[in-house]
Order: structure tokens, then C-alpha cells, then sequence
């Protein structure tokens, strides 16, 4: 693969916990990768010839970002279900049902180039990494699909038979919930890193508390690491539930109690991870971020880019939403959407940019990481290419 050496760096934001503001900002700095690996980072001064030379023009430099919670293989459109819910239509997870039947409706091509597009879209605004759920097939041979199709793009797939319980099954919750955990994960299950539970008493699709235990532990049993949709619609159990069981991550987390910040700032290993564009696009209350921060709570941004509650893939619109409505410092906003979801997905090698580490880089056309938040909308920010590729590799 070679060596690529990166100059002219006007700001380095390595994430690397350092300062106090965790940032560890570099002046004066340059980056040596090799093999895609960070080889080395010093003083520019001191930069070390490499095959290729890359001048980022003053430029600030930026961990990549690591989108941990997304829903990008679907086919369908509900713009027109978005336009009722901004004229006072709730959201109840119906419509997924709308994005199951396209789903299920499309050719293995065509998922596989909708896919494509939402991870080229990503990459221009500055992802590196990405997780990718299944949950729009719910059918055995569908969701094998989608996730035999999203483990060509990242290793961070996530089972998602759990999502709502489908049409056909409407009046047998019991035998869905027996499918889910039984011939559906064995099937799916090798494809997945993670399994993922709607945990929402409040939608009459979504699985209550003892069916999403019930399904997190048949996951955890057949290996997969467990992520939750915890607190979304209403007060809940999700995030309780999720801290029991050792999740790496409840998503959502929008309608919180005591008892929930309680449980995620004595979580010694599950992630708050907070997805304000639902909220924004959702008319939802924002969870109070900075609350959950003061607590002790460890918290991840991500997009939850889908068809139904977001359907953006933006993460620096996601840190100008967390920094304008959920009391973030920019500095607290920018570490959660890189070391923060890092660490959601229990990676160590990616969100911060230290030695050893894979040399995901993120170049801002800015002389610093505030512009994140301070130029809403503008894409400052893109995924520095330092292979051919367009696609993600697998690792
Ligand atoms: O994370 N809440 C459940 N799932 C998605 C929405 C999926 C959809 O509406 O298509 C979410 O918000
Ligand atoms: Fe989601």
C-alpha cells in the first residue's frame, strides 16, 4: 500500500483524550500512515519521506467519523410520510412497514447500488466508519440478504430482525419473536457483529421488555455483541435493560429519568448514543447531553440515517445539533461522534488518531474543528482519500 505523509496541517485534533478538553490539538504537526495504519505523528519539522506527499493547506485535521447506528440498506421512499409528520402526524414506526415491502420488492443490485450511494454520500461529508443494520427484510432470506450485502462495506453489521414485528405476523407476536431467535439468528447471525433490538412500549410494533430480553440473550448466546433503540418514543425500559445486559450502546435515549442517568453513569461499559437528527426531524424533545456528561455517562453521536425518522447522513449537521440543542461544547460534540462511537462499537483502532491506530483522516475545509458547529450545513468536511477505492474496506 505504501506510506502517504500529511503536511500543512493547521490544526491536528487527534481525540486522543489529552488536554482538558480530551482533544489533543496539535499545531505544527504532520501524520505518517503506512499500510493505512498512523506510522507516526511529530513535528512537522521532522516529517519523514514517504512515497506520497499530501499538503492540506492549513487545513484542520480530524479523526474520521464513526457513524455507529444506521439503517442504510432500504429501498422506498416516505418523503410524503416526513410531510405529514411536520403537519402534526406522530411517529409510531408504521411506516417502516412501507420500507419492508420495497425492500423485500428490490433486486440484490439494486440494494447493493442504493447502498453504494448512501456510503459515497458519507464519505464526502467526512465518515470513515460505519455501522450498518439490517431490520428492513424480517423474512429468514432477507435479512441474510441485506447483511450479506452490508458486510461487503463494513465489519460493524448489525442484525436487526427485531425491528417491528412484520405484517404477516401481526396477530402471532409470540411465533415472530420464536423466528427472530431461533432459525432467523442462526441464519443471519454469522453475517453480524452485533444484534439490535425496538425496544418501545410505546409503538404497538416494537418488542416490549421481555421479548427484547428475550432477544438480546439468544444474540449474546450465539455470540453477537448487543446494541439496543432504548427511550425513543416514550419513558421505557430500554435503557435499563441495555445497562443489565451489558449492551454496548442504547440508541435514542431521547426521554430519559433518573433512573436511566443513574443506570448509564454507573454503565461501566454501555454508550449513551444520541441521534438529534430524529429529534430534529421528528419534532422531538432533545435529551439534555450535557446532563448525561456531568453524570459520568459515556456518550456517542451518530446519524441513524434511515427512511423513516432521519434520513440524513450528515455528522457534522449531528454536532451542529448537539452543540445548538443538547448543551454540548463543540470539543464534547466532535470527541462523542468519533472516540465516543468508537468506543459504542468497542473499537480501540479508529476515532482517535494516535500510532498504531488505522489512519481514517477527515480533512476540514476550516482552520479549525469549531467550524464544525459554527458553519451548520456547509460541507467543510470529507473523508481524506488515501486509497482508490470508494468503498470502505472490510478490514
Ligand atoms: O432508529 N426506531 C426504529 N428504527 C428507526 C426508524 C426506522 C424507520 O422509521 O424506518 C430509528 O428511528
Ligand atoms: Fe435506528
Amino acid at each position: 500500500m505504501g506510506s502517504t505523509v500529511i503536511t500543512g496541517i493547521g490544526e491536528l485534533v487527534t481525540c486522543d483524550g489529552s488536554g482538558a478538553d480530551l482533544l489533543g490539538i496539535r499545531h505544527d504537526a504532520a501524520v505518517l500512515i503506512e499500510d493505512d495504519l498512523i506510522a507516526w505523528i511529530g513535528a512537522a519539522a521532522e516529517a519523514p519521506a514517504a512515497d506520497t506527499a499530501i499538503d492540506v493547506g492549513g487545513r484542520a485535521i480530524i479523526p474520521g467519523f464513526v457513524d455507529s447506528h444506521s439503517h442504510l440498506i432500504f429501498a422506498g421512499d416516505r418523503g410524503s410520510e416526513f410531510a405529514a409528520r411536520m403537519t402534526g402526524q406522530p411517529y409510531d414506526g408504521g411506516g417502516i412497514g412501507v420500507t419492508v415491502a420495497a425492500t423485500r420488492a428490490a433486486t440484490d443490485e439494486e440494494l447493493t447500488r442504493l447502498l453504494r450511494s448512501r456510503i459515497d454520500e458519507l464519505q464526502a461529508l467526512g465518515t470513515t466508519t460505519i455501522e450498518i443494520k439490517s431490520g428492513y427484510g424480517l423474512t429468514v432470506a432477507d435479512e441474510v440478504r441485506a447483511l450479506r450485502i452490508a458486510r461487503r462495506f463494513t465489519t460493524e453489521a448489525t442484525f436487526l430482525g427485531a425491528h417491528v414485528i412484520p405484517a404477516e405476523y401481526a396477530q402471532d407476536r409470540a411465533g415472530y419473536v420464536d423466528l427472530v431467535t431461533g432459525s432467523m439468528l442462526q441464519a443471519a447471525g454469522p453475517y453480524a457483529r452485533w444484534i439490535d433490538v425496538f425496544c418501545e412500549p410505546h409503538s404497538p410494533h416494537a418488542f416490549d421488555a421481555d421479548e427484547a430480553r428475550h432477544i438480546l440473550q439468544a444474540g449474546a448466546e450465539a455470540g453477537l455483541g448487543l446494541r439496543v433503540h432504548g427511550n425513543q418514543l416514550g419513558p421505557g425500559p430500554g435503557v435499563r435493560l441495555a445497562v443489565e445486559l451489558g449492551a454496548a450502546s442504547v440508541d435514542h435515549c431521547t426521554f430519559l429519568d433518573g433512573a436511566d442517568i443513574d443506570a448509564l453513569a454507573g454503565a461501566e461499559s454501555t454508550v449513551a448514543t444520541l441521534l438529534p437528527g430524529v429529534e430534529f426531524c421528528t419534532r422531538s424533545p432533545y435529551p439534555d447531553a450535557a446532563r448525561l456528561l456531568a453524570a459520568g455517562a459515556s456518550i456517542a453521536l451518530a446519524t441513524d440515517c434511515n427512511p423513516g425518522t432521519c434520513y440524513s447522513s450528515s455528522m457534522p449537521w449531528v454536532i451542529s445539533l448537539a452543540v445548538r440543542e443538547m448543551g454540548l461544547s463543540p470539543a464534547e460534540a466532535l470527541f462523542a461522534a468519533t472516540a465516543g462511537s468508537a468506543k459504542s462499537l468497542r473499537r480501540t483502532d479508529i476515532g482517535r488518531l494516535v500510532p498504531g491506530n488505522r489512519g481514517d483522516l477527515t480533512v476540514l475545509d476550516a482552520p479549525s474543528y469549531l467550524h464544525l458547529a459554527y458553519r451548520p450545513g456547509v460541507p467543510i468536511a470529507r473523508a481524506l482519500s488515501l486509497a482508490a477505492s470508494g468503498e470502505m474496506p472490510a478490514e
